[in-house]
């Protein structure tokens, strides 16, 4: 039996529809810049064996965020102001959830907090 060509289409066009929709994103993790108003704030997402996944910034009170993408397991966030003197560590995270931090403070003194 031969296939009747629109037929072939109208399947390869549902198939790259659920191929669109599928979620292959990966997760996100939320930043807010709560610091001081104008303040530079970034945040590396790092993996276990120290190689950066990827990183973003933002000046105060503006957000951001990262993508984590699906291949990686545990991560570690790296939250730093100006020239990332002064880094805080926090993690490892398993990839399975989105997240969300915010910076508090200004550039002599600040923490970051999960939402
Ligand atoms: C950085 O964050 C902004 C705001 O959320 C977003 O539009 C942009 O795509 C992000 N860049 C990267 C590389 O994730």
């Amino acid at each position: 039996m031969k296939s009747h060509p629109l037929l072939a289409l109208i399947i390869s066009i549902i198939f790259s529809l659920i191929a669109f929709m599928s979620p292959t994103e990966g997760y996100k993790v939320w930043i807010h810049n709560k610091l001081e108003s104008g303040t530079w704030a970034g945040v590396d997402a790092v993996t276990e064996d120290g190689k950066k996944i990827t990183s973003n910034w933002s000046f105060s009170h503006k957000g951001f965020h990262l993508t984590i993408p699906d291949d990686t397991g545990l991560y570690y966030l790296h939250f730093g102001l100006i020239s990332f003197e002064d880094v805080k560590t926090r993690g490892p995270f398993t990839n399975d959830q989105d997240a969300c931090w915010h910076f508090h403070g200004n550039v002599f003194k600040w923490e970051v907090y999960t939402c």
